[in-house]
């Protein structure tokens, strides 16, 4: 149904940004919700979007902004926290879904679609796994009549602006030997337009009320062959160095100390399970997931005059 009025957490993101393009395209009213609106005005351009500035962890301003949506969407994530005791993923990926919860209770919201993460489980190995894991199930545990809720757990996501070969290819540019932590870990990327797909489609099919979702691409790689991949679609002559478990550990501790905190070792933890589905993509999308070679050479091609620059543009998301 179109012409639905939407309210979206997460949406100035990676993912968000896609899905508030697809979901305006449909013909839906889009309002998002940003901690900075001014750093988000590029959504701006589309005329039936707004972005509004809202304080998400005060439960009345979330209620006052979820008033008169038809359905919210929760995309908000974090890879890595400030500190070092798991709380501010417990902000971010377990309070946050409670009182999106709660709001929608308030507002008169029917309909939620989730953001979790494939592997989330509140037994997992990593803070960010274990949190993703009871966010996830205590917004199924609210699932009834009043609330339809629908999570997706996807593997890696690509596409233009990734954090995956967008970000692989800045980083390739610094320096002719890049040393890889976790080089074995197991992936299946899915394609961004895939992941969209599917929560432009569930927003109004019954068949996906209650429902979670693992989405994975149709292919699995190691970081290492992810890697190698992107020097060599960037046009990059690359010595990559795969390292062993303790020094990735030894990378990882150092490069908590970095600001934005790039890599950690909570992220190490995540890289234990494969970040594989069991089975293929979920049949009520009635899709074909893309493969990387279809998609990466898109947007991370050789055709740039000067790879270098251009990958450290891409690492500056510019
Ligand atoms: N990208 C992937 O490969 C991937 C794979 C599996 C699952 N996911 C999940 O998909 C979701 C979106 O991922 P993404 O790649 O689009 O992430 P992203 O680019 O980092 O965007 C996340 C958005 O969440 C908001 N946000 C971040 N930290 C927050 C905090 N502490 N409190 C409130 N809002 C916060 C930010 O919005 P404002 O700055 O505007 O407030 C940001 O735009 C996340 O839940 C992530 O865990 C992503």
């Amino acid at each position: 149904m179109a012409n639905q009025t939407l309210c979206i957490l997460g949406g100035t993101g990676f993912v968000g940004r896609h899905l508030v393009r697809a979901l305006h395209d449909a013909g839906h009213t889009v309002r998002v919700l940003t901690r900075r609106r001014e750093r988000h005005r590029e959504l701006l351009v589309l005329p039936r979007v707004t972005v509004d500035e809202v304080d998400i962890g005060d439960p009345e301003a979330l209620t006052a902004a979820f008033t008169g949506c038809s359905a919210v969407v929760n995309l908000v994530g974090i890879l890595n926290e400030k500190g070092r005791d798991g709380a501010g993923f417990e902000a971010a990926h377990v309070a946050l879904p409670e009182r999106v919860i709660a709001a929608c209770r308030t507002a008169g919201v029917g309909r939620l679609l989730h953001m979790s993460a494939l592997n989330a489980d509140p037994e997992g190995p990593s803070h960010y796994l274990r949190s993703k894991g009871r966010g996830e199930a205590l917004v199924h545990a609210a699932h009834g009549p009043d609330l339809a809720v629908t999570s997706f757990r996807p593997s890696v996501i690509f596409g233009q602006g990734d954090g995956m070969f967008c970000r692989f290819a800045g980083l390739l540019a610094l320096a002719p030997v890049f040393p890889l932590a976790c080089a074995s870990a197991r992936f299946a990327p899915v394609w961004i337009d895939d992941v969209v797909h599917c929560f432009v489609q569930a927003l109004d099919d019954p068949a996906t009320y209650g429902e979670r979702y693992d989405l994975c691409g149709p292919e699995v790689w190691t970081l290492h062959q992810l890697v190698e991949y992107t020097a060599r679609e960037a046009g990059m002559n690359r010595w990559i160095v795969p390292l062993g478990e303790d020094l990735s550990r030894m990378q990882a501790w150092f490069m908590e100390w970095l600001p934005g905190k790039p890599f950690s070792r909570d992220n190490i933890a995540s890289t234990t399970l494969d970040s594989v589905c069991s089975g293929p993509f979920p049949a009520v999308f009635d899709r074909v997931p893309a493969t990387i070679e279809q998609v990466v050479p898109g947007y991370l091609g050789t055709r740039q005059k000067n790879p270098r620059y251009s990958g450290m543009r891409r690492f500056a998301r510019r």
